[in-house]
């Protein structure tokens, strides 16, 4: 099962919205499990320090590596395989090949970081991966920590209704999806287009995958050019 612990000093957060629709779902159903653990509970002295100054100077506060080596090493255990990740917008950028990796593995322990960052030496210590959402920076690993296991949990066999609904998504093929329509077949004077009422399932088949090409060259061409 896939299983993910995550060390946070906002364990509150979780299960936040993993805990709705359908990873909500396929977590009451046992499909995989959360776990958040509260690095603070191993902060130091009568105030549970996580953190201190930046050394060199600088703005902010860095969280300590004994503090994080102390909550890892008391919440994995030795044997454990699976990935160590933090999350942090100085990571290798989440793509969906690396979550495909993910979610058919163990799970994931994921630390999130808060304040300037994290001690390299615990990063370095403890084998953390470092990942990041997009190129932008959270407040905290919190919300970058749900985006990952959200997008692992959904493609966990059994989550989804059905089984081949993520092979024809967005960069399954480093393409973008082709545009959908629905009933009505004619609204505020736009009608559907006359291929995908014509029935003719090749030429549909061929007029999608042609959308999703000039989609991508359009948004993303970086995409055509990957793999
Ligand atoms: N923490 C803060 N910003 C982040 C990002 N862009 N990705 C992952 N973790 C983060």
């Amino acid at each position: 099962m896939f299983r993910a612990t995550i060390f946070t000093l906002m364990p509150d957060m979780f299960p936040g919205p993993l805990g709705a629709s359908l990873s909500g779902d396929a977590l009451a159903r046992g499909l995989w499990s959360l776990e958040a653990r509260n690095i603070r509970d191993h902060g130091l002295g009568r105030h549970r320090a996580v953190d201190d100054t930046p050394a060199g100077g600088g703005p902010g506060m860095v969280i300590r590596a004994d503090v994080l080596a102390a909550a890892l090493d008391a919440g994995v255990a030795t044997d454990d395989s699976r990935p160590r990740l933090l999350m942090s917008p100085r990571g290798r950028p989440l793509t969906q090949s690396r979550v495909r990796e993910l979610a058919s593995g163990p799970g994931a322990i994921i630390v999130c970081g808060r304040f300037e960052g994290v001690d390299e030496r615990v990063i370095e210590a403890r084998g953390l991966e470092e990942v990041s959402i997009g190129d932008y920076v959270l407040s905290g690993g919190e919300l970058a920590a749900m985006v990952l296991v959200d997008a692992c949990v959904r493609l966990i066999p059994g989550v989804m209704g059905k089984t081949e609904s993520g092979s024809e998504e967005s960069f399954e093929a480093n393409l973008l999806e082709y545009p959908q329509f629905t009933r009505p077949r004619e609204w505020e004077g736009r009608a559907i287009p006359e291929v995908l009422v014509s029935g003719d399932h090749a030429k549909i088949a061929r007029w999608r995958r042609e959308e999703a090409e000039r989609i991508t060259r359009e948004r993303r061409p970086d995409l055509l050019r990957r793999d």
